[in-house]
């Protein structure tokens, strides 16, 4: 039997949170594409759905998951925050203000997109999420691109230690092994955004040799393998197959010298299409 399935859940450090094994990303999702995206994403299954400030979706995806009529509590909707600040009222409401954009109720996990402008604005808008927390607002709270100084830096401040979650880009060609070797050890949920590398590498021989092999996509080879290295893939799609394709990735294991064929594509920070982190 492969191992996880659909409804696996992945537990969050030092809560009661679980998050679904398998996301769906919307950025660059258009508002007007988007309502249908993650309803098409619901009905396939996914209960886990990625926003953030920056995709101007969160209304969207807020309103996909009320009209889906599956229950709230069911599924795990994140957004992200892009400007840190040093001004802890403008961090707070901006982060409320996706909260009642989104409109149900709280966000399961409430994320700093990036390290961004310096420790002292990521103290203080790391201060405002842990308000989120509190308040009921925030189930969970985390970060994303953060590196291993980043997260470091975050024990002189903060309330809520570790950060539940670093959102990072992971494939084949960028695994990131100081950063997830962290954050394993840690015991910070590691989520991998761009798991397709956007579509980039979809001819490249090593995997198409290994789509061949196992009669599956290339697609699926890249989301199967997240899950195989314990990673919480977040693919992208707003077309109805691939979102299906994307999700099918259940019934097979890539075998361990495979996973070891894919682990030699890396190419450090070369390999990342948006960015890698940066550890010091
Ligand atoms: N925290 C951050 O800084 C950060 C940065 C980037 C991304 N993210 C998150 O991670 C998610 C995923 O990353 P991403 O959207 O950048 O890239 P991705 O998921 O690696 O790739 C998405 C692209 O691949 C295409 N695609 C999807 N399924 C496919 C398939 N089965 N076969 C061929 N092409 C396929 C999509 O086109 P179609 O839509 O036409 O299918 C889209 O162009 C984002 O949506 C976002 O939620 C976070």
């Amino acid at each position: 039997m492969p191992k996880f399935t659909l409804t696996d859940l992945v537990a969050l450090p030092n809560t009661l949170v679980k998050m679904p094994r398998l996301g769906f990303g919307v950025y660059q999702s258009p508002p007007e594409t988007c309502i249908q995206s993650v309803l098409t994403a619901l009905k396939a299954g996914y209960r886990h759905i990625d926003t953030a400030q920056y995709y101007t979706n969160e209304r969207e995806v807020g309103e996909a998951v009320r009209r889906s009529g599956i229950p709230r509590e069911e599924i795990f909707v994140t957004t992200k925050i892009i400007r840190t600040t040093e001004n802890p009222d403008r961090a707070y409401e901006t982060a409320v203000k996706s909260v009642e954009k989104i409109g149900l109720g709280y966000v399961d996990l409430f994320l700093i997109h990036t390290p961004g402008r310096g420790k002292g604005a990521r103290k203080v808008t790391w201060g405002a999420l842990e308000r989120l927390v509190e308040e009921g607002k925030a189930r969970s709270i985390g970060v994303s691109n953060y590196g291993i100084g980043h997260i470091e830096e975050m024990k002189g401040y903060a309330k809520i230690w570790p950060p539940h979650v670093n959102q990072i880009e992971l494939h084949p060609w960028c695994q990131q092994r100081e950063i997830t070797t962290y954050c394993r050890t840690n015991n910070i949920a590691i989520q991998a955004y761009c798991p397709l590398v956007r579509n980039y590498k979809a001819k490249d021989p090593t995997l198409l040799a290994l789509a061949d092999k196992y009669e599956r996509t290339t697609a699926q080879i890249l989301i199967r393998y997240c899950l195989q290295k314990e990673w919480v893939p977040l693919p992208k799609s707003d077309n109805e197959g691939r979102i299906y394709e994307n999700a099918n990735i259940f019934g097979f294991e890539i075998e361990d010298g495979d996973m070891g064929v894919l682990d030699g594509l890396d190419q450090g920070a070369r390999g990342a299409v948006v960015m890698a982190v940066i550890n010091r």
